[in-house]
């Protein structure tokens, strides 16, 4: 079954500006979707519109058959409760710290709850910051931000991952790591959405590579 289908799904920003254009995507249980494309292709668009956080002006979008469209606002927060996004902005809460950011995901979609604190510590170690658990975020510099805002995604063991330029800021032994968490993650059959300019990346055959191009989609392997 499909996950998610975009059909013939345009974007326009107001007043004129077309983002995407006649976007035709089926993302199905287990796939490694990499979007790739230039600065300003529509990559983020794409996943916002699938995450929800923008509506498709022409086309619609379906999540396992039922149209968004269809979808309240009550119905996405419960969705994506079950979904893992990691943010291009990474999207954390500045003030709170490393620990707290992350705990909040984990009580929202109420997994892992009993031995969060465990759980929390041990993602920490695994990316190297466990010594920054207990600091503001807005402490941090940016590639540990990245840091928070993937861990954030994926301890709790989303059904589908989104992420956007997960790699942006990191160093490139960080950036290996952070690829072998992802393989895992799609090895476990789950699915996940990737959208990167990153040769390193996009030199692992990872998956479907999408390309976009100022909106269109020129190739779809
Ligand atoms: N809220 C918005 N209002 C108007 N235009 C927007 C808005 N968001 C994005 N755009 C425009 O839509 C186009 C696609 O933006 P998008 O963020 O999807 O690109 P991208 O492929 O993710 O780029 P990057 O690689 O830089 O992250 C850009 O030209 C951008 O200026
Ligand atoms: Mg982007």
């Amino acid at each position: 079954m499909s996950l998610i289908i975009l059909k013939s799904v345009s974007k326009i920003y107001p007043p004129f500006f077309k983002a995407l254009i006649n976007i035709n995507l089926e993302i199905n249980k287990g796939d490694f979707i990499v979007l790739t494309g230039p600065t300003g292709a529509g990559k983020t668009t794409v996943l916002k519109l699938i995450y929800g956080e923008e509506k498709p002006t022409f086309g619609e979008i379906f999540y396992r058959d039922v149209p968004y469209s269809k979808l309240k606002t009550k119905d996405f927060s419960f969705f994506r409760r079950n979904w893992g996004i990691i943010f291009q902005d990474y999207k954390l809460f500045p003030d709170l710290t490393v620990y707290e950011n992350i705990k909040i995901s984990l009580i929202l979609s109420k997994k892992f709850v009993k031995e969060m604190k465990f759980r929390i510590y041990e993602y920490l170690e695994r990316f190297n910051i466990s010594q920054k658990a207990q600091k503001k975020v807005k402490e941090l510099s940016g590639g540990e931000q990245q840091k928070v805002g993937i861990i954030r995604a994926i301890i709790k063991e989303p059904e589908m991952l989104i992420a956007d330029e997960p790699t942006g800021n990191l160093d490139p032994a960080s950036i290996k790591e952070i690829l072998e968490i992802l393989k895992e993650f799609n090895k476990d059959g789950k699915t996940l959405i990737l959208a990167t300019h990153d040769p390193v990346i996009l030199n692992q055959n990872l998956g479907k590579i999408v390309k976009l191009n100022r909106g269109e989609m020129i190739q779809d392997v």
